[in-house]
């Protein structure tokens, strides 16, 4: 049927979002890496691309960027073996796969030792742990420069009050401390925080010039992280990469001048690549009014995009279907989940309070999109009030291919030994 303005069909990269739900079902995880495509493009400047896969570490991502000479952070044993498992190496130069964390389980330590993996190490006890297994090699430092910055307090990992990264007044011991076990310090690397701006991404590369000239080690690389922001709503800074990636390139060039040496730049985006590309499509199975507020009572919950409930975090909802259909008026309304708990809205602000929108008037069994999804979206779902994690969804040349089966409720009770009496809900 032809798009017209009383019958416009929302689509995903060409596909109806009503075909979409109907062959997948909902709540629906959709991607399409047109959006990666240019991020990527933008990020030319530096000498290496390395994706936080904890943004969204679905195996086909993962492939699709490895095809496109991008490498991998992993920061679990889960992270590590799922980047192997999707065929990066373990070694190389730059190491294909790096190894970042504050602390080693058990596990993940015996895993990075048997693989061979560079290690990114957050604390002396790293390095110490790292060298009773490994008494040569090189190591990076990740540093908490003293100073951090996020888009929510929960996603700040720099100053007094983060766990993250070994101070940096410390580097200079843990270089030493590194070296008496074994281990060369090759690498410096900082991550302020996630979804912060310009003004304080521009102070990395100048506190890693600061760090670099204070230690006494032959550094090859340094990494200026992740963080970087994305625009979802048109009042949103949209960050001028441009101007980020010369800063950094400078403050490379300024310690490699004083070391005497090149320096390898990094950078570590997990959102900024990712997050456009998603979208989750969620039914409306209940409209309701309570007083003057009318809720909007939807398949999806903080079960499945976290995001809002955690950190107040904003996200464009669209309905699914017909939006310009003239006749629609436009109201207030909360979208929330199915969940039994109150702060399972979608619309909300980092205290808590619920924050209406604006929205066409809709009927129960319409559809809702949620944009910017695709960075700690699924990745971040969880099985509570016993829900099976939804489906992912993957649009590439105007295809739509499922790259993750929607979890069968068999699987969330498996772990604990439950048989399900009915097999047909174990139907993914
Ligand atoms: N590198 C390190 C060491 C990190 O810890 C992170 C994110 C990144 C890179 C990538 O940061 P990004 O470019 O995505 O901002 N769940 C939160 C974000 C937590 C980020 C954790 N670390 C959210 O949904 O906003």
């Amino acid at each position: 049927m032809p798009a017209s303005s009383s019958h416009y069909r929302p689509t995903i990269a060409g596909l109806p979002v009503t075909e979409l739900a109907h062959s997948f079902g909902t709540p629906l995880y959709v991607y399409s890496p047109e959006t990666i495509e240019r991020r990527l493009a933008e990020l030319k400047a530096f000498d290496t691309i390395r994706y936080a896969q904890k943004a969204n570490s679905n195996g086909v991502l993962l492939t699709w960027l490895r095809d496109r000479g991008v490498l991998v952070d992993a920061v679990s044993e889960g992270e590590l073996l799922h980047a192997l498992a999707v065929g990066f190496s373990a070694r190389g130069t730059p190491p294909p796969v790096v190894f970042t964390a504050d602390l080693f389980e058990h596990r993940a330590l015996a895993r990075v030792v048997e693989s061979g993996v560079h290690v990114n190490c957050g604390s002396a006890d790293m390095i110490e742990q790292l060298g009773a297994f490994r008494s040569q090699g090189e190591i990076t430092l990740r540093i908490n420069p003293g100073f951090g910055h996020g888009h929510s307090r929960k996603t700040n990992t720099g100053g007094e009050w983060s766990k993250h990264g070994i101070w940096h007044e410390e580097a200079p011991a843990c270089v030493r401390r590194a070296r008496a076990v074994g281990l060369e310090v090759t690498g410096l690397h900082l991550h302020i925080g996630s979804g912060t701006d310009l003004a304080q991404l521009g102070r990395v590369g100048d506190a890693l010039e600061r760090i670099g000239r204070s230690i006494d080690a032959p550094l090859r690389t340094i990494s200026v992280g992740g963080g970087l922001p994305v625009a979802l709503f048109p009042e949103d800074d949209e960050l001028d990469v441009a101007a980020y990636a010369e800063h950094c390139l400078a403050a490379r060039d300024r310690l490699a001048q004083a070391l005497g040496s090149p320096l390898h730049l990094e950078v570590e985006p997990g959102r900024r690549l990712v997050a456009e590309s998603g979208t989750l499509i969620t039914e409306i199975r209940a409209i309701k009014r309570t007083g003057r507020q009318l809720f909007y009572l939807v398949d999806a919950g903080f079960h499945t995009l976290m995001r809002p409930a955690m950190y107040g975090a904003r996200h464009p909802v669209r309905l699914g279907a017909r939006e310009t259909e003239p006749s629609r008026t436009v109201e207030p309304v909360v979208i929330a989940g199915p969940l039994c708990e109150s702060g399972d809205v979608f619309t909300q602000d980092a205290q808590g309070v619920v924050e209406p929108i604006s929205l066409p008037e809709a009927c129960v069994g319409e559809l809702l999109v949620l944009e910017g999804v695709g960075a700690y979206g699924f990745s971040m779902s969880s099985n509570y009030n016993s829900h099976p994690r939804p489906a992912e969804v993957w649009i590439e040349d105007g295809r739509a291919r499922c790259i993750r089966r929607r979890q069968g409720l068999g699987e969330v009770l498996a772990d604990e030994g439950t048989p399900l009496i009915d097999r047909r809900a174990d139907a993914g």
